[in-house]
């Protein structure tokens, strides 16, 4: 099924190009898994994938992704390669360098997976990411990711809208924001062992961010699960801000009256505000944010594009900061 929600941030056709590494990935998980199953077990389908081995049968998240709903979002992007996507990735949780996460995050176990939710709502308590799952039919979206270091990818996202599941705990009024928290682990993410970053990984969002329907819960990426490096199994996807703001590996959200302190702005709050809107007049203190390299890119072909506001998503979100001066709420 096709949803139509064309929007002016969908590219133009001539930037359509090859999607089949990631339609060939979803027709293997068709082909593979033969059997209707309820949802479930996200981590095990995970750790099976990321073994190398071939989707069970018996994986309960199967006719989930057997039934992925198809939506109008990004399909005019040229997506970004699979194993691109997957080598060069920011999970500092793993080390700090770009093929860091995906050659040592096979020690997150993502099954079983809870995340407790707290604070301003009616139904707070510890869940179980696939009761949360559950109820949601899942999306597929293809969004643009804009790095604040001027590199970007195009991603077909699995998951659900963030508001759909933030609605079903009942934020009371009080609610002004909402805090995400990354596991905090250090067996299983040895990169917490060392210095800088303050762990656990943390994020915020105002409200009304959370609630727009661009702001993305992602569970799996090009027609199958989210890979331990992508921030299995539970993710952010906030396609307007600096890829930082979409913290992964969620384990606690909590609804909150006041503005929460994240992890890149108590680090150097000169260079990273809450908002991170991505903003190609607004430059980074040490680089300019008006280009970024869309990946993949290497030297003698780097692939410079314009950076545009709000990475694009401009009919989508401008109204979220109406009157906000910018420059100041960076
Ligand atoms: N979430 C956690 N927990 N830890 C991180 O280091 N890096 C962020 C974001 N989410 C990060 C994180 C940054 S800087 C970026 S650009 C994106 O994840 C990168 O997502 P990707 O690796 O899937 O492309």
């Amino acid at each position: 099924m096709l949803i139509l929600n064309k929007k002016a941030s969908d590219c133009s056709e001539s930037e359509v190009t090859d999607q089949s590494i990631y339609l060939n990935r979803r027709q293997f998980m068709k082909t593979t898994a033969g059997v209707a199953l309820g949802v479930g077990a996200i981590g095990q389908v995970s750790a099976a994938l990321q073994e190398g081995n071939p989707l069970s049968p018996s994986s309960s998240l199967v006719s989930s992704f057997q039934n992925i709903v198809e939506t109008s979002y990004g399909k005019g992007d040229k997506v970004s390669p699979f194993n691109v996507a997957t080598s060069y990735n920011n999970f500092y949780e793993f080390g700090y360098g770009k093929s860091d996460p995906k050659d040592r995050s096979s020690s997150l176990k993502t099954a079983p997976w809870t995340i407790s939710v707290e604070g301003e709502a009616e139904r707070t308590g510890v869940f179980d990411l696939d009761d949360i799952i559950n109820e949601s039919v899942l999306e597929e979206r293809i969004y643009r990711l804009r790095c604040v270091e001027a590199w970007s990818m195009v991603i077909p996202w699995v998951g659900v809208s963030l508001a759909s599941v933030l609605k079903r705990f009942q934020p009371t009024s009080k609610a002004k924001y909402v805090y995400f928290e990354t596991l905090y682990d250090p067996k299983q993410m040895p990169g917490q062992l060392g210095g800088g970053l303050d762990w656990p990984y943390r994020e915020g969002l105002r409200i009304d961010e959370a609630m727009n329907p661009l702001a993305f819960l992602a569970v799996g990426m090009y027609g199958s699960i989210l890979p331990n490096q992508n921030g299995a199994p539970v993710r952010l996807v906030l396609p307007w801000k600096y890829g930082f703001k979409s913290i992964k590996s969620i384990v606690k959200i909590r609804f909150v009256e006041t503005m929460p302190e994240t992890t890149w702005s108590m680090l150097a709050p000169s260079e990273y505000g809450f908002y991170a809107n991505v903003n190609p007049s607004v430059d980074h203190p040490r680089w300019s944010q008006q280009q970024e390299r869309r990946l993949p890119g290497g030297v003698l072909f780097p692939n410079v594009i314009e950076t545009k506001m709000f990475n694009g998503y401009e009919e989508e979100v401008a109204s979220l900061y109406a009157g906000m001066d910018l420059k100041r709420f960076y």
